[in-house]
């Protein structure tokens, strides 16, 4: 497993660590010898990567490591790390270790932060009819345990039209002086729009501008189908917290996730469970008790073999294969597209439907060609698809030509 192995997906000269500002000032990356690194059914177009990740070789072989080591004496535990990991996510996201929590997946993150936040029986959290039905779950019972309230909004007419001046004028209008969070979603599931962050961020701004520290609306984002899709810094968004499995587009280790929250918001939100840690008041947040360690730890390869690849390229080559499905589907009779066209309003997740069959039935044919992909099942039930840098252009050609012959 020498270094030399391991960089070969980059073509060229052994350029090791790079962090291009522009994907077309960047070298080329072998995309098939990324795709290597991972051990795929080859007998499957997978286009749902998305899902629940496969691990590149180098997370495996650090999984094995940590495993090897707390199989030989599990005393041997190693806080330092978690730390690592911290300081590792911190920098991807464009943020400081202390201010990231370590948690388990995406759900038990936003869980941590509703359940946490200190909240009034006469405030409530927003959320809109586009977020996870978790994420409205996590809200709901935290809200319970309160005595608030949870408000569902509605942030856009139709997706595939949704600009950013829409989203921020309707949450405008929603926002009352009760509202204590606000959450969104940065790439919806349920239909693949990207959500501007920022530009709600703007509105939640203004809201909070004669505010007490304890009626401060905090705005909260489910990330986890931006992080390591999108090219951004999640950290610098404007959000007031950012959550995210790193075990989707981050190839992350099963069983891991992310939070992020603004230092400036930190005391508004006391820890649910208690912690393995008290090196900061946000990494308290982090549920403790024994885990899956090995796998907790095997997130800093993740996150190295991302910064070795480039974020602004993997983003790149997530919104190609995307807008080259878009397009091919824009082609076919009978097939609406539900996702906006517009790359600046989307990332890897394609939301569409076939005249004539459920998305169910979608999936079912796609199936039978050896082509794996999903419907938005907690929403209306579109055939979705997700492209991921292990997907290649004739992948995507396979499908459109499957699709036009349902
Ligand atoms: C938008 C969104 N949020 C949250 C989740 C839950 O993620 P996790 O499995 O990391 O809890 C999913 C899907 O699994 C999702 O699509």
């Amino acid at each position: 497993m020498g270094g030399m192995e391991r960089r070969d997906f980059l073509v060229g000269t052994g350029l090791l660590a790079v962090a291009p500002t522009a994907a077309s000032a960047a070298p080329a990356l072998d995309w098939g010898a990324v795709r290597r690194e991972f051990r795929l059914d080859p007998t499957l177009t997978n286009l749902g990567l998305f899902y629940l990740a496969s691990n590149p070789r180098e997370v495996r072989t650090a999984v094995e490591d940590f495993k090897r080591k707390l199989d030989a004496n599990s005393h041997d535990l190693m806080p330092e790390q978690a730390q690592e990991v911290a300081g590792a996510l911190g920098q991807y996201v464009g943020g400081a270790a202390d201010d990231i929590a370590l948690v388990p997946n995406t759900t038990v993150g936003l869980s941590i932060v509703y359940g946490g936040l200190k909240l009034r029986q006469d405030q409530e959290l927003l959320l809109n009819d586009q977020d996870h039905a978790w994420h409205l779950q996590a809200a709901q019972l935290a809200a319970r345990r309160a005595g608030a309230k949870v408000r569902i909004g509605t942030l856009y007419e139709n997706s595939a039209r949704v600009t950013e001046d829409e989203v921020a004028t309707r949450l405008r209008n929603s926002i009352t002086p009760q509202t204590r969070a606000v959450g969104i979603t940065w790439v919806q599931s349920s239909t693949g729009v990207k959500m501007p962050v920022r530009a709600c961020a703007q509105v939640v701004a203004e809201a909070n501008k004669d505010r007490k520290q304890e009626d401060r609306c905090l705005l909260v984002v489910d990330g986890v189908h931006g992080l390591a899709a999108v090219d951004d810094d999640a950290a610098r968004l404007g959000a007031d917290v950012f959550v995210a499995g790193t075990h989707k587009w981050l190839f992350g280790p099963r069983g891991t996730g992310m939070v992020w929250v603004n230092p400036q918001v930190g005391n508004q939100i006391v820890p649910l469970l208690p912690s393995l840690t008290s090196r900061s008041e946000t990494a308290a947040l982090g549920p403790g008790g024994f885990h899956a360690f090995e796998h907790f730890y095997g997130v800093k390869a993740a996150v190295q073999f991302h910064q070795r690849l480039g974020r602004t390229r993997v983003a790149a080559r997530i919104a190609e294969l995307a807008t080259r499905f878009k397009d091919g589907l824009a082609e076919i009779p009978g097939v609406v597209i539900h996702t906006p066209r517009d790359p600046a309003m989307s990332a890897g997740m394609v939301c569409f439907d076939v005249n004539g069959k459920t998305g169910d039935q979608v999936v079912a044919l796609l199936e039978q060609k050896h082509i794996q992909i999903t419907t938005a099942a907690y929403r209306i039930p579109y055939a979705r698809v997700g492209t991921a840098i292990l997907n290649t252009p004739q992948e995507i050609d396979r499908t459109l030509k499957e699709i036009r012959a349902l």
